[in-house]
């Protein structure tokens, strides 16, 4: 069994998100459509873009930024590795960092967010 994170993947704040074809390199393109938001303005679907490992076994490792331009000039990274739970399901066992803008260097120390989402596949249509 390989891992391919194309598709629809749900995670546990609600967040959904779509990546699209990877390509023989690993690297894939995709849709983030994050359930909350630190702004004040309505949430956009994002941009992403990541790279995945393709052993030849269902715990590959991955990575993708998340560009939130549209509603937020914020930048998150997620980092993870896929897994297969006990009824067979793919599980992605992820950290993040958000990255927020401040004004200056004085506020740099409070820039930064971090933590843990866990996304498990779901049907485009769910
Ligand atoms: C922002 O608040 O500036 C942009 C949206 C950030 C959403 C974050 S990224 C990490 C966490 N996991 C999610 O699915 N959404 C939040």
């Amino acid at each position: 069994q390989q891992c391919n994170l194309a598709g629809w993947w749900k995670n546990d704040l609600g967040s959904k998100m779509q990546v699209f074809n990877v390509d023989n390199k690993g690297d894939f393109s995709g849709m983030y459509h994050t359930a909350v938001s630190s702004t004040q303005k309505p949430i956009k679907p994002s941009p992403l873009r990541g790279s995945q490992h393709l052993d030849g076994d269902d715990k590959c490792t991955f990575g993708f930024v998340v560009n939130w331009k549209s509603f937020s000039d914020s930048t998150a990274v997620f980092v993870g590795q896929c897994f297969t739970d006990d009824k067979e399901r793919e599980v992605l066992q992820t950290a993040w960092l958000l990255r927020e803008k401040v004004d200056n260097l004085d506020n740099d120390w409070k820039a930064t967010r971090s933590g843990h989402n866990v996304f498990t596949r779901v049907n485009p249509d769910e």
